[in-house]
């Protein structure tokens, strides 16, 4: 998604703009552009292309010390060299970048090409820098409050004058914009991860929001001109977190990443004295949490599935009602909002616009929701208020990795807490607790097997369909392996529950088509033993996930297993194969694993 950042202060502003959008790459582009004013003039440069593309087009001579940059993912208008921003007014003074949708950006275009306005591209974000030009207004600010009331849409959008440098206007409507607070510099961006290599301390404008950065300091305020106040939040992140290190992809990094990850996830959040767990940001109270009679966890894509194995581990240890359901869908179907019920928003960037949404719609009519979030500050984190931040670290590749493990041990946090509120014993309580500790070191034994997974990939990928089966908790884990292998192999690959098979998908199992079985050794093991039987009779290749016990008692084309945990965290170490697996057929497929075509980490758009 579009990316933007911003400088202001006494260093030359162009390598700092250009490594803020190299920080934003990760999040997937598909041109990139930076102005920068000097002597009351601007200097723009933009490309279709790479951010490495604008690098090699930047002429030495491009230098001054306030200025703004883009990277742009194609909505109104093909990526091309004229649809990058940033965008400037027909005498050059002004240059915005915009995030988001200008919804009326037409019948703007009309009018304003009815007034002799000559547009150079054909998105909707040009028709802001002719519009501020116009605009009568004294100062930046007030041009750019005037211009927003025309518009509607959404917008996070940093704004540039030739003739007045000495301030960057920044303003957010459903997409975010941050200020990064430097010593006598400021800093703005789309994403903390842009300017994280300069400060950790940080201001999220909240939608409505505009403000005035300066070199020495900033102001906001409200669209209508009302003051507001902020206070500056640290990001937990340092520069070195968003490093590859050693490993030739992000995704294989933070694969790794995972015992860590957890570790933080589980970080003194146990309470052993008690056989329980502590959430220090879930901010109810025992009594307001025996009150609650249904859970319904919303969430996108890989969080939507953490959710669903969250429904599980909630149903399991606390026997409450619980399910999960995509959040793109939720408020469509004007859903039923019940007082009694504890909504729980799930998403790793905190700014998937259609979770954002859920979290408004819940809101808005009364309801209570709880934010799983890995970006500390990030917009539905901000949205809830109450909840339980993952701690993951910075994810980078597109794909979530680990931030799906940690989202599920999160969720065992919380089954784990209401559960003990309840009906689960001590003992019970005990045995999962000394689970949740096992689990990184269970993880890193899975990871040491990756040389096998890597020689499995290598069959699998010569194949262009694959089934991925699972039942009760282990259906999760199977669409969890099967988006993640679509996403980055580009390999179509489809989950089904393991007992539906037989009504319908079996019609195309084939020597062409491999399932992939996940199959705890549970009581719905020889359930499983019954499927990989239906798939043999049809010649289908079998891959099973398993666990350690007796062999199966046919042929299959390969086993990997995983230590034994509790049941309920079963599915967390049988997904870490599936990871793998995927990583290892995109890498023999030749794909861009870190940035798979089409996607982007995070969805701010609906
Ligand atoms: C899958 C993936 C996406 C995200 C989804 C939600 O690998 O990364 O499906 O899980 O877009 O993103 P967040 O968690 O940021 O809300």
């Amino acid at each position: 998604m579009c990316g933007i950042v911003g400088y202001i202060g006494k260093r030359d502003a162009t390598p700092i703009l250009m490594e803020g959008l190299h920080r934003l790459e990760y999040r997937g582009y598909d041109s990139a552009g930076l102005a920068v004013a000097r002597n009351e003039k601007l200097q723009v440069i933009k490309t279709k292309g790479k951010v490495r593309d604008l690098e090699r087009i930047l002429p030495e001579r491009i230098k001054g010390m306030t200025g703004i940059a883009h990277t742009r993912w194609a909505t109104h208008g093909e990526p091309s060299d004229r649809n990058a921003h940033p965008h400037t007014d027909t005498s050059e003074r002004f240059a915005i970048v915009h995030n988001g949708i200008i919804e009326n950006a037409a019948s703007l275009r009309t009018k304003l090409e009815a007034s002799g306005v000559t547009f150079r591209s054909e998105t909707d974000s040009e028709v802001i820098a002719h519009l501020l030009a116009a605009s009568p207004a004294d100062t930046l600010e007030d041009s750019l409050r005037s211009v927003l009331r025309l518009v509607t849409g959404t917008y996070g959008i940093a704004v540039l004058d030739a003739q007045r440098p000495e301030s960057i206007v920044i303003a957010r409507n459903g997409s975010p914009v941050v200020i990064g607070i430097g010593d006598r510099e400021m800093f703005v961006a789309s994403d903390p991860a842009a300017l994280v290599r300069h400060t950790q301390s940080v201001v999220h404008l909240d939608d409505g929001e505009l403000a005035v950065v300066r070199a020495d300091g900033y102001e906001t305020s409200t669209l209508d001109g009302g003051a507001t106040a902020k206070t500056p939040l640290t990001i937990p992140w340092t520069d070195e977190s968003f490093d590859k290190g050693e490993f030739s992809h992000y995704m294989r990094k933070e694969i790794a990443e995972q015992p860590d990850a957890i570790r933080r996830t589980l970080s003194g959040r146990l309470e052993p004295r008690f056989q329980t767990t502590h959430i220090g940001g879930l901010e109810m109270a025992a009594r307001e949490l025996l009150e609650v009679k249904r859970i319904k966890i919303l969430g996108c894509g890989s969080a939507y599935i953490a959710g669903s194995l969250g429904a599980h581990l909630i149903e399991q240890l606390a026997r409450l009602p619980a399910s999960a359901e995509p959040a793109s869908e939720f408020r469509y179907r004007n859903p039923v909002i019940e007082q009694d019920t504890l909504y729980i928003a799930v998403s790793q960037s905190g700014e998937t616009f259609d979770t954002l949404a859920a979290v408004q719609e819940v809101k808005r009519k009364g309801g209570r929701v709880l934010g799983i979030v890995n970006v500390v500050g990030s917009t539905i984190a901000r949205e809830c208020a109450r909840g339980i931040y993952l701690h993951a670290g910075p994810e980078i590749a597109v794909v979530s990795t680990k931030t799906f493990t940690s989202t599920v041990v999160a969720f065992a946090l919380l089954a784990v807490h209401l559960g003990r509120l309840k009906d689960l014993s001590t003992a019970q309580g005990a045995r999962l607790l000394a689970a949740l500790q096992a689990l990184p070191d269970q993880v890193a034994t899975i990871l040491n097997q990756e040389a096998r997974i890597a020689t499995l990939a290598q069959r699998f990928a010569r194949h262009e369909n694959a089934y991925f089966v699972g039942r009760a908790a282990g259906f999760p884990i199977a669409m969890e392996g099967a988006l993640k292998l679509k996403e980055i192999s580009y390999l179509h690959a489809e989950a089904y529950p393991a007992s539906e098979l037989k009504h319908g998908p079996l019609a195309l199992i084939s020597p062409e088509t491999p399932t992939v079985i996940v199959m705890p050794r549970d009581d719905l093991y020889a359930k499983n033993l019954s499927t990989i039987e239906e798939i043999r009779a049809r010649s289908g290749p079998t891959f099973v996930i398993t666990q350690p016990g007796d062999p199966l008692p046919m042929p299959v084309d390969a086993v990997i297993e995983v230590p034994k945990s509790e049941a309920v965290l079963d599915p967390l170490l049988l997904n870490i194969p599936l990871q793998l697996l995927a990583y290892h057929v995109a890498l023999a497929r030749g794909r861009n694993i870190d940035q798979p075509r089409n996607l982007a980490k995070s969805v701010t758009v609906e």
